[in-house]
């Protein structure tokens, strides 16, 4: 039997958003990504790592952004500044660093030793004499802004940015600020590529509609019950392009035999109790004090999702390769293990989101599959997918502004 639950509090989409069903165009065409990779991807902050990931001078990693066919060089000078380079030689566009990650004092070009400073200053030329009028100063790296939020390193491949990061961030930024990141210091890391459009992975993370249907198996417990079957959001708030949601917990969990071993040594994100009594929130997290909160979902656009809970945080990106080929990275963040026993509970946790993760994973390419198909015109959002609403209008905002606007930059 299916349980219908009255309606709790007003209505979560804003009248502004619309009702209607949203058009399926931008979730299947190439033309339409050839203006997303224009006027969004090019023109707005996109996260590629955390200071953690660099934390000594000369300390560096390699990011492929496939959207735009880029390998960024990201490395913290000697003088403690993160810097950003598109890595590629300016002799004769070789990539500089095969490597992807790891600390240097300068980076040498395998082809012909051109070699860098770790501030981008092209330094040494071998047999320079045999070139003709070679300005130095005019072959550095090529550099990609950046700028730094709570420990996220953020580029910006606009020819001028048109916003600071802090200003981009707005509201979501300053929601979040003071959020202990660094204290969840140890982290595992998933990746997959899906052969699905960007929207329709970040489409299955952003809403709690599906989650007693499609993990039942796995998560569903943790976050649906009588009490809220269909796992309706506590409150929703939207910041300009960004968005943030309080997701409710099941406090009357009976956990699974192998879950009762593993949360006895490690809180599973997303429960009630602390894992560390000085972690403190900050107050613009579960604004509404429910007794029921869990995580707060946030969303950074396009595609970074920042949950945070008491025990631990989660990454999720999504970065597309072409209209249906979408980059996810996932990164789970605890506290440093103090045991042996903390340290299998915290693997247990990770292999129980990545089952789930497993479970959206293949879900979201058979949505995709039914959206090529054609057999559709249109997507039906309800009230408890206020957050996919909101993503395509901030998405047809930005190419309807961007084209008016004209190349990113002008
Ligand atoms: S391409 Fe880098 S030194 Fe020649
Ligand atoms: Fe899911």
């Amino acid at each position: 039997m299916v349980a219908v639950l009255e309606r709790q509090g007003p209505e979560l989409t804003p009248p502004e958003l619309g009702r209607a069903p949203v058009s399926i165009e931008p979730y299947r065409s190439s033309a339409y990504f050839e203006l997303e990779r224009e006027h969004i991807f090019k023109r707005v902050w996109l996260c590629v790592g955390r200071e953690e990931e660099i934390p000594g001078n000369g300390d560096f990693f390699v990011k492929d952004v496939e959207v735009f066919n880029a390998s960024a060089l990201v490395v913290r000078g000697q003088d403690g500044v993160v810097r950003a380079f598109h890595n590629v030689c300016s002799h004769r566009c070789n990539k500089v660093v095969w490597e992807s990650s790891g600390t240097a004092k300068q980076f040498v070009c395998k082809y012909h030793h051109w070699t860098y400073g770790l501030n981008g200053a092209l330094r040494g030329v071998p047999d320079a004499l045999m070139f003709f009028d070679l300005q130095k100063s005019d072959c550095a790296l090529t550099p990609i802004y950046v700028d730094l939020w709570e420990g996220f390193i953020f580029l910006n491949f606009a020819p001028r940015p048109a916003e600071s990061l802090s200003a981009y961030l707005g509201g979501l930024g300053r929601k979040l600020q003071g959020y202990p990141f660094a204290r969840f210091s140890a982290y595992a890391k998933l990746a997959a590529t899906f052969k699905a459009n960007w929207k329709v992975g970040v489409d299955a993370f952003q809403e709690g509609y599906h989650v007693g249907a499609l993990h039942r198996r796995t998560i569903g417990p943790q976050f649906t019950s009588s009490l809220n079957p269909f796992g309706r959001l506590i409150s929703a708030e939207l910041f300009g392009p960004h968005r943030s949601g309080s997701i409710w917990g099941n406090r009357e969990l009976r956990p699974r035999p192998t879950e009762l071993t593993a949360f006895t040594y490690n809180t599973p994100i997303g429960s009630d109790k602390e894992v560390d009594a000085e972690i403190v929130l900050p107050p613009g997290i579960n604004p509404t004090r429910d007794p029921n909160w869990a995580v707060e979902m946030n969303v950074i656009f396009p595609g970074l999702f920042v949950f945070v809970s008491r025990q631990g945080y989660i990454l999720h990106n999504f970065i597309p390769v072409t209209h249906e080929l979408t980059r996810w990275e996932c990164h789970i963040h605890f506290t440093p293990p103090r045991s042996a026993r903390q340290l299998f509970a915290q693997q247990f946790s990770i292999c129980a989101v990545r089952d789930t993760f497993v479970e959206d994973g293949i879900n979201i390419e058979r949505s995709q599959e039914g959206i090529r198909s054609g057999a559709k015109a249109c997507l039906h959002f309800q009230d408890n997918e206020v957050f996919l609403r909101h993503q395509i209008a901030v998405v047809e905002d930005y190419v309807r502004r961007g084209a008016a606007a004209g190349p990113p930059g002008a």
